[in-house]
């Protein structure tokens, strides 16, 4: 078949060459945008008179007949096209001969790809909000759902201090927010039309970028024509944006293991999303999670890869750039697959509230509030932390937890000591008495569910 950039050469194509080159195999992913964008081409070359009506009307006609052919999964892409751009366009001639023909008018492939890629990325930021949203909700509804169990919060995968469920789950829901700003951001600068820069240098031809931009949504125009078929910073942000998010969900599904291991005993995993194993009957493996902490490490790849593939290019385009495209639709679909699967799995978390208390007992999580206590009543933090690190010492040694301690004991170590410190010394109740904004506890924390659940509406 003959190639559309055939004029200057006389011999064909290496048949490895025509493989290895290329991208129809996976850029058919932009057929649709593509179509979008040589409509707006087509529009404009129309009105500013480098083409007619007539020729206006047979290529939107063409390209109906083209599109539904895609919908319907009857269109060919063959690599012989080498890509989704002359795919399209030799489609197109073969449909309505001469009129596709001026369709490539002060244009190139160059500053039509960027378009694509543009116009795709756009669409599925958008989409991938809404499926962070639900994500979102999901996670806020199980932490109303569970509002008053009270766990341990950990450091250093040390109980530390008693903390609600709630709190620990909302503050995922904090993280995918940040993920959604960062994708909305990204998006600012996604949303800048190229076409109209051409092969890198504009074009003598009196085409009008307005009308283009206009057509197709964009909020402003690439300024300059080089930087506009060039750069993939667009691909960079978007990706690191989706890399940053999958690393949240990495962190998420790392808890959930470990709350779902035997030694945790914390959750329950539904059997929906648990897997047997093939020797050991008694399993239920995580899976989904272990995949998402997985699926991770793909995605940050991604994120590798482009910033490489970019790094040293020389100006303006190079061919190098046709790699932009595969780590950019591996990570979106990637997190697509992710984002539905744990916005499904996530409402099934059932949570062991017996598991929870018995957590809760051991490890002395109320030392903290027992030297604020003692700072409450007049003693520098520094000492009070000293004094409640003896009656650690003194209850560990004699097998006993804080509040089993007596009275006269304590203020043998410190007489500031009064009856009411046993009000404190409930792991279970601390949560009641955290009172910063922003802490774990019960009032702050119904705040921030009320807050979400606004916000998420
Ligand atoms: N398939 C190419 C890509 O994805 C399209 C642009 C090719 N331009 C060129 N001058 N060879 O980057």
């Amino acid at each position: 078949m003959a190639k559309l950039w055939k004029g200057r050469f006389s011999a064909g194509t290496h048949p490895l060459m025509e493989a290895f080159s290329e991208s129809i195999s996976f850029d058919r992913e932009l057929a649709q945008v593509d179509i979008r964008g040589s409509l707006a081409h087509a529009k404009m070359l129309a009105e500013v008179g480098l083409i007619s009506k007539k020729d206006l009307a047979a290529i939107r006609r063409g390209m109906a007949e083209i599109k539904t052919e895609i919908d319907e999964d009857e269109f060919v892409f063959s690599p012989q096209d080498e890509d989704i751009h002359m795919s399209i366009e030799s489609a197109l001639t073969k449909k309505i001969g001469d009129p596709a023909k001026k369709l490539h008018t002060a244009r190139s492939r160059n500053d039509q790809v960027a378009t694509d890629l543009r116009l795709w990325t756009r669409d599925k930021i958008d989409w991938l909000d809404r499926l962070v949203e639900a994500l979102q909700k999901s996670l806020v509804e199980l932490a109303d759902k569970n509002r008053k169990l009270v766990m341990p919060g950990y450091t250093h995968l040390q109980r530390a201090q008693p903390v609600l469920l709630a709190q620990h789950l909302l503050a995922y829901v904090e993280m995918l927010a940040r993920d959604r700003e960062r994708l909305q951001d990204a998006r600012r600068r996604v949303n800048r039309l190229p076409l109209g820069s051409c092969a890198l240098a504009g074009t003598t031809l009196p085409i009008d970028r307005e009308i283009v931009r206009e057509e197709l949504g964009f909020a402003s125009l690439c300024e300059n024509s080089m930087d506009a078929v060039s750069d993939r910073d667009f691909v960079i942000e978007t990706l690191a944006a989706l890399a940053t998010m999958f690393i949240h969900f990495s962190r998420f599904a790392e808890d959930v293991i470990l709350w779902a291991s035997g030694e945790w005993g914390f959750l329950r995993l539904h059997d929906a999303w648990s897997t047997g194993s093939s020797i050991m009957p008694q399993k239920r493996n995580p899976d989904l999670l272990e995949l998402t902490r997985g699926k991770t490490g793909r995605v940050v790849g991604s994120l590798m890869t482009i910033l490489t593939v970019v790094k040293g290019l020389p100006m303006t385009y190079n061919r190098d750039l046709q790699e932009d495209k595969e780590p950019l639709f591996d990570a979106v679909r990637t997190a697509e697959a992710t984002l539905a699967c744990l916005a499904e799995f996530v409402p099934t978390m059932t949570f062991n509230e017996q598991r929870a208390k018995q957590m809760l007992e051991g490890g002395f999580l109320d030392a903290t509030v027992m030297a604020e206590y003692l700072v409450e009543n007049g003693l520098p933090f520094r000492s009070a932390h000293e004094v409640s690190g003896a009656l650690v010492r003194l209850a560990e040694e004699s097998g006993r937890r804080l509040c089993e301690v007596g009275l006269a004991e304590m203020k043998e170590i410190c007489p500031l000591f009064q009856e009411d410190v046993f009000l404190r010394l409930d792991p279970a109740k601390t949560p009641g008495s955290y009172k910063s904004a922003g802490s774990a506890g019960t009032k702050e924390v119904a705040k921030a569910l009320t807050r979400w659940k606004k916000r998420l509406r």
